[in-house]
């Protein structure tokens, strides 16, 4: 949400800031804007909409500076218009600040800046900071500074004390040339390390092409970055001692290697992110073996983390609480563990009383989810009282071991599935499953709760995944381009799934919604009759997720229900299944497995699905309007 950008070295700051921006649009893209110094004069150059629309005015506006921060916006406080584009500006023209997160009691700032004179130009937050940063650099009359101090750091301290919020900064200052000052506060901000050039970005991907050397600034830290080097400090002024660590990243991930879309190249990425993870994690040397002496998961998840547990709770949003909710189904039907899943947003403000021996998981793709880093943390203010080893008990699943999540918590799985950049998560999705897989079997192996010959079964049915997403992707994808021509026009659907594929059939609702923008809805298909079914007619398709198992039948009834209102059906069942499929007017065929590996494969043609409506529809796939790749505000 919004994506910061900063370059100080020897090159053209405005070029690399403008492939920074690019890199970063999925975080924000109603407006965006740059400012650099150039011959002791604070440039800026600013644009509503698209990135391209800055790239237009900017080939007016460029300058060879060598210093500079840039921003890409997701609208909080004020529309997305020019005037509300970051970066900042004080009344003189002197200080630029771009900003990620909310400055909660800006109203009150800037009622006393404008007794004092200041003049405000945008519905933004933001705006009061240049102008506190101003305020404090005119007045700035220490006269015993001490000697790291500089004066724009020391009025930025100054500054930052009277905001209260989410906040991450970047600042630069016309009569301060060769300076950046950063500051985080609840919202991510990396430092990358070159040779004698520094970068920074709320993202890695910022300056990914450059350098892997990061330093991930914590919350209530500061930083300056200067052509000699980066320095870095706490809100109270003290400098901290802190070491770049270098990053296993492929920044080929970060391109669209020849596909239209990433959302379609991060699709045909599942078979390859789900056979790392499976690799990563689970042991295959445990199958050959007669009487193991070993776990066949190896997840390196300390005994003081789970020895004991008798309740987990998983907090999460959107497409990660989906994911959650079949890492419940895991937990409990493998491991036998009570287990609930909870809107990070909800737990935020309602949480469930606390027990002693329950394993709090947080489940994000980004690794930035304001809600979900929000919760983690009331969680562990919560136990800080108890012992230490409940203390312990909180553990983190992303695929970006990276970010923020690893500092509320060390204990973290990664998914492996790398940087995902389209908006709509679906690689990460599938992997979430897959280290949901992993901790339940390894919960169950360690409590013995279900026979070692299930658990072999369950883990060659899981290694034979990645061949069979191949085989859907193969099969199934022009099938979903013709499929979807016929729902150009389509105003609702409703996706229907039982057991395990209940959450799938929410994920189907919330990929459609989110890029086609069409009206979407999941429900357990047997709630259908209990309301949802009153919606149906010729003119609402119903997709049903019906596989082999426990609920099958239970969900052809179903289908059969919303067919006898009318509505045009279309199942995701098992290629062999020829009675299922008379049903059906429409019909993705996949691979026959077990109902519990069953969502990895489901899943797969409904994000094709989503995604060819979408593109069929001439819309922005990866930057669906209103929406950002990482939610950074509550
Ligand atoms: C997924 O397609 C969505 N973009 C969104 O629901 C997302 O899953 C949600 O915002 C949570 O993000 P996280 O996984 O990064 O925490």
């Amino acid at each position: 949400m919004c994506g910061i950008v900063g370059y100080i070295g020897t090159r053209e700051a405005t070029e690399i800031l403008m492939s920074g921006l690019e890199r970063l649009e999925y975080r924000g893209y109603d407006s965006a804007g740059i400012a650099t110094i150039w011959e002791g004069n604070l440039h800026f150059v600013k644009a509503e909409g698209k990135l391209r629309n800055l790239q237009e005015k900017l080939k007016q506006n460029s300058n060879p500076s060598q210093i500079g921060i840039g921003h890409t916006r997701w609208a909080t406080h004020g529309k997305p218009e020019e005037r509300n584009a970051h970066p900042h500006i004080d009344n003189n023209n002197k200080v630029g600040v771009v900003q990620n997160g909310i400055v909660e009691n800006y109203q009150e700032i800037a009622e006393e800046l404008t007794k004092a004179g200041y003049q405000f130009y945008s519905e933004t937050d933001t705006e009061v900071i240049p102008n506190l940063i101003a305020k404090h650099l005119a007045a700035e009359t220490d006269p015993n500074p001490s000697s790291y101090e500089t004066p724009l750091l020391k009025a930025v301290q100054k500054a930052i004390a009277d905001l209260e919020g989410a906040f991450a900064l970047a600042i630069v200052a016309a009569d301060y040339p060769d300076e950046i000052i950063l500051v985080r506060q609840q919202a991510p901000l990396i430092i990358g390390f070159g040779l004698g050039e520094f970068f920074c970005g709320s993202d890695i991907t910022a300056f990914l092409p450059y350098t892997r050397a990061v330093l991930n600034l914590e919350n209530g830290e500061m930083a300056r970055l200067t052509p000699l080097g980066v320095e870095i400090y706490n809100f109270a002024g003290e400098r901290l001692k802190k070491a770049p660590k270098t990053l296993n990243v492929n920044p080929i991930l970060a391109e669209k290697q020849g596909y239209r879309h990433f959302m379609l190249k991060e699709i045909h990425e599942q078979p390859g992110v789900v056979r790392s993870c499976l690799r990563s994690y689970i042991n295959r040397d445990w199958l050959e073996k007669e009487n193991p002496d070993f776990s066949p998961v190896n997840l390196d998840l300390s005994e003081s983390l789970i020895a004991g547990i008798d309740r987990i709770q998983i907090l999460a949003c959107g497409t990660s609480w989906h994911a959650s909710l079949v890492g419940r189904y895991l937990i409990e039907q493998l491991a036998g563990i009570p287990t609930q899943v909870q809107y990070a947003s909800e737990f935020r403000y309602a949480p469930s009383p606390i027990t002693p021996n329950t394993l709090t998981i947080g489940v994000t793709q980004s690794g930035e989810t304001a809600d979900t880093l929000a919760a983690l943390e009331k969680e562990k203010e919560r136990r800080s009282n108890q012992d230490p080893q409940f203390q312990a008990r909180i553990l983190g699943i992303t695929n970006r071991p990276e970010s923020s999540i690893a500092q509320v918590t060390p204990n973290i799985i990664d998914t492996q599935a790398g940087i995902e950049i389209g908006v709509a998560a679906t690689k990460t999705f599938v992997t979430q499953l897959i280290a949901f897989y992993c901790l339940a079997i390894e919960l169950a192996y360690r409590r013995q709760n279900i026979p070692n010959s299930r658990i072999a079964e369950i883990i060659n049915g899981l290694f034979a995944l990645p061949n069979q997403i191949e085989t859907i992707l193969e099969t199934q994808e022009d099938y979903s381009e013709e499929l979807a021509h016929e729902f150009i026009e389509t105003q609702d659907f409703i996706f229907i799934g039982r057991g395990i594929n209940f959450p799938i059939a929410l994920e189907g609702a919330l990929k459609l919604k989110e890029v086609s923008y069409i009206h979407a809805e999941g429900y357990p298909a047997g709630e259908l009759k209990h309301g949802p079914i009153a919606l149906l007619d010729a003119k609402v398709p119903v997709v049903a997720i019906a596989q082999p198992g426990l609920v099958y039948e239970k969900v052809i009834s179903n289908a059969r229900e919303a067919k006898a209102r009318d509505a045009r059906l279309i199942g995701v069942l098992p290629a062999s299944d020829s009675n299922g499929s008379k049903v059906f007017d429409d019909l993705f065929a996949i691979p026959e497995v077990e109902e519990i590996l069953s969502p990895i494969l489901s899943v797969i043609p409904l994000q094709l699905l989503a995604y060819h409506i979408a593109a069929r529809r001439g819309l922005d796939v990866d930057q669906p309007r209103n929406l950002a790749k990482s939610v950074t505000v509550e």
